[in-house]
Order: structure tokens, then sequence, then C-alpha cells
């Protein structure tokens, strides 16, 4: 039996074999998408903190047993230092004076209920030192025992799709010098930042990634010196930044073709240094950008073993 012919949309070919010119889709069906949501800005990834320690063993127990991180298992397999993976982010531990930075480092875990348990195994293992922990609505935080704070939270839709990583650091800086930071970031680095009131203060929010983040909360409260530690992020547009800082005086290392250091933000109007924290900045050439991560599963264990589980999809 023969089907019907079914209707066949009208054709986009003009008379005489030329295509019709595309038409612009109509303002009211553009307006359904928030296109700028999906902008990233010149900061694609916050990926690791560089911490001093002063102990491999103790650090083991804290960013592997308690926190429940992963040891890269292909790069620094020594014991002087660890790289320590959680989902697409690192935490670089060298063996040295212990480094604390100044603020918190936000962490996103896959369960804070497994969290909790883990740290009070943990807690006979690291009593002689600083760490400890509190509960409070939302997240947990958690001191290290060199006394650098994670704050830790379950995984949120503002942290995009992140089951286990780094969302944010969030550093103390001077009050007043919030919103400068925040145009030193725009104007210089190329990154989108904004400022709110905080609880202490103002507060600036550098666009660092997916669901990531650098923040600047002021404080009142005295803060001790900058004592060396960084963070390290990719950028897009890596020689924009880079001859900007430059013609300000504020590279402090021309580290390989693929990455440099500064370590002063400082006010793009009159240059004055508002806040110190080192930043590596890589491009997104260097042959370690989106390198995978290994990470595991914390619920698999010997005693109830299921194939297959080993590794936790990051
Ligand atoms: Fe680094």
């Amino acid at each position: 039996m023969k089907r019907p012919a079914k209707a066949r949309p009208a054709s986009r070919t003009a008379a005489g074999g030329r295509k019709a010119a595309p038409r612009a889709v109509d303002l009211s069906i553009a307006g359904r998408f928030d296109r700028a949501a999906e902008d990233v800005g010149n900061i694609v990834a916050l990926d690791h903190v560089n911490l001093l320690v002063d102990g491999q063993r103790t650090a083991t127990m804290c960013y592997l047993v308690a926190m429940g991180f992963t040891r890269d298992p292909y790069l620094m397999p020594g014991v002087d230092l660890m790289w320590v993976n959680l989902g697409r982010s690192q935490f670089h531990l060298p063996n040295g004076e212990p480094q604390i930075l100044r603020g918190r480092i936000g962490i996103v875990v896959p369960d804070c209920a497994a969290l909790l348990a883990r740290l009070e195994r943990v807690r006979p293992r690291l009593a002689c030192t600083r760490f400890v922990w509190r509960e409070y609505t939302g997240h947990v935080d958690v001191t290290c025992p060199w006394g650098n704070t994670f704050r830790c939270h379950a995984p949120d839709a503002q942290y995009g799709p992140m089951a286990l990583g780094m969302p944010y650091v969030e550093f103390d800086v001077p009050a007043g010098t919030a919103d400068g930071i925040a145009r030193f970031y725009r104007d210089i680095i190329g990154a989108p930042a904004t400022v709110a009131a905080g609880c202490s203060g103002r507060v600036a929010t550098v666009a660092s990634g997916i669901g990531q983040s650098l923040r600047f909360r002021e404080t009142k409260a005295p803060l001790p010196a900058y004592d060396g530690h960084h963070v390290q992020v990719y950028a897009a547009d890596f020689s924009g930044p880079h001859r900007r800082l430059l013609e300000r005086g504020l590279v402090t290392e021309e580290s390989d073709r693929h990455q440099y250091r500064f370590v002063s933000l400082a006010g793009p109007a009159d240059g004055r240094a508002l806040y110190e924290a080192e930043h590596e900045v890589r491009s997104m050439r260097h042959p370690l950008y989106a390198r995978p991560l290994a990470n595991r599963d914390t619920t698999q264990s010997n005693m109830a073993y299921r194939q297959g589980h080993d590794a936790l999809p990051v």
C-alpha cells in the first residue's frame, strides 16, 4: 500500500537555485536563554593550591585518609612532595616550613556524613596537631594539622557539576581593598569580577573556571604576613595579562614558555599594592592542562568490595 506523502518543510532555496538568506530569530526566542551565564572568563580553571607541610606522613593522614582525596599515582611519587587530587584540582604539598593560606579553601565532597566519619576515625592519629573540625549549617570547616581551613560543602548547583573538587579559594583581605582587587582582575587579568557586601566588609568574587572562583573577603582583623603559598590558574588569553603585568612591573617569574608568576594584586589606577598572593599562571597549551586526574571512590573497601567501583567519576 502506498504511504501518503509527508508534508515537506518549505524549501530554503530561492528561485534560480540561490540559497535564501538566513532569517534572524525573533527576539522573544533569543531571550529564552541567559547566554552570559555560559561565559567562563579568562581564567578557565583553578587548578592547584601549593602549601608547604612539615611531614608527608601527617599530610597523608590529613589529605588522603581524613579528607578522602587521592595521591597522584603518576607524578611526584617520593617522600619530599606529594600531589593530591580532588576532582579536577590538586593540592601540591612539598616539605618545608608549613604555610597557612590566609582564608579558607572551598571543597566539595560527595558526602558530608562520610567526611565526618573519616575525620572522627583519624582524630587520634592527628591528636598532637591543630587538626580539628566544626559543623555548621551547610558546611563543615576542617582545620588541617598546620592551621589551613578547608570549608567543605556537599555538591550544589552553584559549583556546577562538581561532585568532588575545589570550587573556590577565599582570601581574607584588608578592609577597603575588595573593589580595587576586583578591578585588578577585570582590567589586568581579564577575568569577570563582582563585589558584594559581606558580613564584615565587602567581598570580591572572581570567576575562575566552571563552578570555580577566587574570592577576597574584607576583614578588619589583623592579617599575618604573607608566607609564600600559591595558587595556580589556567588562562585562555595568556599573553594579554602578561603584557599588562609586565608594563606595571608585576611579573615575578618567567617560569617557561607556558607559565609565569605574579604576587602583588595592585590597583590598576594607582598601582597601590592591595594584597599579596602568588599566582602561577599557565596557558591552555601547558602540557598538564586538562590532564586526567585519578580519584578514588572512598566508599570502596576490601571488606565490601564492588568490582568496577575503585574510581570516582568526576
Ligand atoms: Fe604550583
